[in-house]
């Protein structure tokens, strides 16, 4: 089994990187991919950049070039969901890509993008081996090209969207990979509340949340091997 790391930022990313043994990276389109083993398991990571656009080119890339038999989404996010907040973990049951809008002409608001569910339950576990359970949730993740830093767009994407935690890449991976028929799984520390403390709280919380993300991606391998 080959398994993809998608992140977003360097800060998300470079703990995985390093953590890879017999490690190669190799260039393309600007974007390094890094290739190695974490335990028995083969492993690529990539920083894909912030957004839909760079996540997606980002995954086609990836699929083309590494035939992943597993995609991974792994990074922050922000937390909507009630109780959903900072020190809490939301692996993705499906994803909702918020900002797609075609209601003008009677289609349905938002892009829905399943997730695998034995990969999404299996993180979930690993979640759980790591932190506290009432502080891991599985559900929908909202994905849009936006940092939500006010309440009322957080209310609005878990009321009207169904979400627990918001981001910026997530859907978009989610939809190359179902296109592609490679399962998918989004796992996402809070590290803020995507509110008005969110520029304060972003980058208080930020190296907590990635080291979450850090653990639990190693407790699923561990699992694996
Ligand atoms: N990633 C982390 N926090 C976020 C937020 N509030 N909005 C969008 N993406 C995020």
């Amino acid at each position: 089994m080959r398994y993809l790391l998608i992140c977003a930022m360097a800060s998300e990313a470079e703990g995985f990187r390093a953590m890879l043994a017999s490690r190669t990276d190799e260039e393309i389109l600007g974007l390094r991919f890094s290739s190695g083993f974490l335990g028995d398991t083969s492993v690529t990571v990539v920083q894909c950049g912030v957004g839909k656009v760079n996540a997606a080119l980002c995954a086609q890339t990836a699929l083309l070039r590494f035939s992943p038999d597993v995609v991974i989404n792994v990074g922050v996010a922000g937390g909507v969901g009630k109780g959903v907040v900072t020190g809490h973990v939301v692996v993705a049951s499906d994803t909702i890509q918020y900002d797609f809008d075609l209601t003008a002409i009677g289609e349905e608001d938002g892009l829905v993008s399943s997730c695998d569910g034995d990969l999404s339950r299996n993180l979930y576990r690993a979640a759980c081996s790591v932190l506290p359970e009432s502080r891991v949730s599985l559900g929908r993740i909202a994905t849009g090209d936006r940092f939500v830093g006010d309440s009322e767009t957080a209310a609005r994407i878990r009321d009207h969207y169904g979400a627990l935690a918001c981001e910026m890449e997530g859907g978009a991976v989610a939809q190359v990979c179902a296109r592609a028929g490679v399962p998918c799984g989004v796992l996402r520390a809070i590290s803020d509340n995507a509110n008005e403390h969110s520029e304060v709280d972003f980058p208080t919380f930020l190296a907590s949340a990635v080291s979450d993300t850090e653990k639990i991606v190693l407790a699923y391998f561990s699992q694996k091997v």
